[in-house]
């Protein structure tokens, strides 16, 4: 059964890899103002994580999260399995480029295939009107959307903008992983993209405002993968501040913690 034959009306759907906290619950919220029904998805897609991190395992927490999404008024959750996605045969993947390129497209090589990939079979399965993602995941956003353009799927796809915990840090189901230690640290990304921001705004030049901040991330103990000031759209490398986005990645422990503003 699809989202739409379970949903009359405007079927939205919150696709996520479970493990879920306010930043996903905050979709759901988005999709019951702007839809009839909601359809959450939880699938721990395999495609999109390499090898390497596959070792460090996914957090599941299911019981958890059928209770919030159904806290949250979530009308419907689906977990496909491994087979339903790619059931034997299978053999078509999506290979985005234009935003997918750079910065998480380098830094973990295949991910924006599987996820691309995953996503347009979620859209398929359930055929949703409205599709709702996370400003966290901001390159991710940008990849979706050109796919949707690109392939002419008939579904909207809707941003939510990023829910943080009280001191910054963005909220993500990984953050769980860091000690305390860590997780005292991990604020200083934030803290350091807004003062990019801030200094950008003031007239820095972008070089210089982004090795100050990069230079600011070391000294604080995190492992910068990146740091750029981007075109919103395109991902591209921009050094002017118009339709800008501040994206980053830092290492910390057995973390990589993704962020990133608009200047
Ligand atoms: P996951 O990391 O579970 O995230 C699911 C959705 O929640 C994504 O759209 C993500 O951007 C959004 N999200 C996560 N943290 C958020 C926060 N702090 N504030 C707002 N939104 C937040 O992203 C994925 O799963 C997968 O790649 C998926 C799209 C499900 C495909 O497998």
């Amino acid at each position: 059964m699809t989202a739409r034959d379970a949903m009359p009306g405007r079927a939205g759907l919150v696709p996520t890899m479970g493990a879920l906290h306010d930043g996903h619950l905050a979709l759901v919220e988005a999709a019951r103002r702007e839809c009839a029904g909601v359809l959450a998805s939880i699938f721990v897609n395999p495609t999109q994580f390499s090898a390497t991190e596959g070792a460090t395992p996914y957090p599941r927490d299911e019981e958890n999260d059928l209770r919030k999404l159904d806290n949250a008024g979530c009308d419907a959750v689906w977990l496909p399995s491994v087979s339903a996605i790619y059931p034997p045969g299978d053999a078509t993947t999506i290979d985005p480029a234009g935003p997918a390129l750079r910065w998480e497209g380098t830094h973990r090589p295949g991910h924006f295939r599987g996820m691309a990939t995953v996503v347009a079979k979620l859209f398929g399965l359930a055929r949703p009107d409205t599709a709702f993602f996370g400003e966290k995941d901001w390159q991710q956003l940008q990849v979706v959307r050109r796919m949707v353009t690109d392939l002419t799927l008939p579904v909207r796809i809707f941003g939510v903008e990023t829910v943080r915990e009280a001191d910054g840090l963005a909220m993500s189901s990984r953050n769980r992983f860091l000690d305390t230690r860590q997780r005292a640290i991990a604020p200083l990304l934030f803290a350091c993209l807004q003062q990019v921001a801030g200094d950008l705004r003031s007239g820095t030049p972008a070089d210089a405002a982004l090795k100050a901040g990069r230079a600011r991330l070391e000294q604080g103990g995190l492992g910068v993968d990146y740091l750029a000031l981007v075109d919103g759209t395109t991902l591209l490398p921009v050094s002017e501040l118009a339709a800008g986005r501040l994206i980053a990645a830092v290492r910390l422990g057995p973390v990589r913690l993704l962020d990133n503003i608009a200047v």
